[in-house]
């Protein structure tokens, strides 16, 4: 189990403020390269923002982060990318009007002669890498705005897992799913981990959590207030650590 190495991504100390709202306030983060992480907590408890910190998307105020023990700046989400982290937004960051195979390539499209963009290379590599994950859509050419949430969903995880990083960010990737989609995605990051990709997931979904999760950190008003494995906690002792009911102090 992962215990017995170090982590490929340790964050300490890491606070955020945006003008008086204290979002992030001194929080822990360890990231093992073969592991579901599970970060939860209720709204506003600063998940987002942390993941946004992880992915390059805002810088904290205070705190260091180390990747292979090194300290590392993630400066900008495509540092981010080049230093192995992936990250699927809640907004997915889909362009509705494009096809499956352009939305895999968003931003990185392969090109020849330095200029002229590889079509077939895309669809050669959309195929590999929707095969790879197991996810079935019809159509590579088809607009994503047509498909399915869960179809949407999986093409957003495989752009992500495209780059081959060492962990993949995903914020609340079933919250807009129903029970049978939800499922194939689970089953997707499953199979990512097994394939030796971390996964941290923000999720609200307890039993998902309680499913997937290896390790849960829990985070309420910005602060990291407890990360228990999931083999040695209860979704009770979970939920009262996110509403801040205390345990074991018999108040
Ligand atoms: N860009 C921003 N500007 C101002 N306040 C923000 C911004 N992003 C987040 N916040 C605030 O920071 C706190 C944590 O937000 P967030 O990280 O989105 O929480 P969560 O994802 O757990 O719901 C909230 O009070 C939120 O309103
Ligand atoms: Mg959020």
């Amino acid at each position: 189990m992962s215990s017995s190495h170090e982590p490929f991504l340790v964050a300490r100390g890491l606070s955020k403020n945006f003008a008086n709202v204290s979002a992030l306030q001194g929080v822990d983060l360890d990231i093992f390269d073969d592991e579901i992480l599970a970060v939860v907590g209720d709204n506003g408890a600063g998940k987002s923002t942390l993941i946004k910190i992880l992915s390059g998307a805002h810088q904290p105020d205070h705190g260091e982060i180390r990747i292979d023990g090194k300290i590392t700046r993630i400066t900008d989400p495509l540092r981010a990318r080049a230093l192995g982290i992936s990250t699927v937004y809640q907004n997915l960051a889909l362009v509705d009007l494009r096809d499956v195979a352009a939305n895999l390539y968003l931003g990185c499209e392969p090109v020849r002669w330095g200029w002229f963009i590889d079509r077939q290379a895309m669809l050669d590599g959309a195929r590999k890498v929707l095969a790879d994950l197991k996810v079935h859509i019809p159509s590579l050419t088809a607009e994503v705005g047509q498909l399915s949430g869960g179809q949407r969903q999986s093409i957003a995880i495989g752009r992500a897992t495209s780059h081959r990083g060492r962990v993949i960010i995903m914020d609340e990737p079933t919250a807009a799913l129903g029970v049978k989609e939800s499922q194939k995605v689970l089953d997707l990051i499953i199979r990512l981990k097994e394939a030796g990709t971390a996964v941290l997931i923000i999720s609200h979904n307890m039993r998902q959590v309680f499913t997937i999760a290896d390790r849960i950190v829990v985070l309420r008003h910005g602060r990291n207030v407890g990360t228990r494995w999931r083999s040695e906690t209860t979704p009770d002792e979970i939920v009262k650590l996110i509403v801040g009911i205390e345990t074991g102090q018999g108040v």
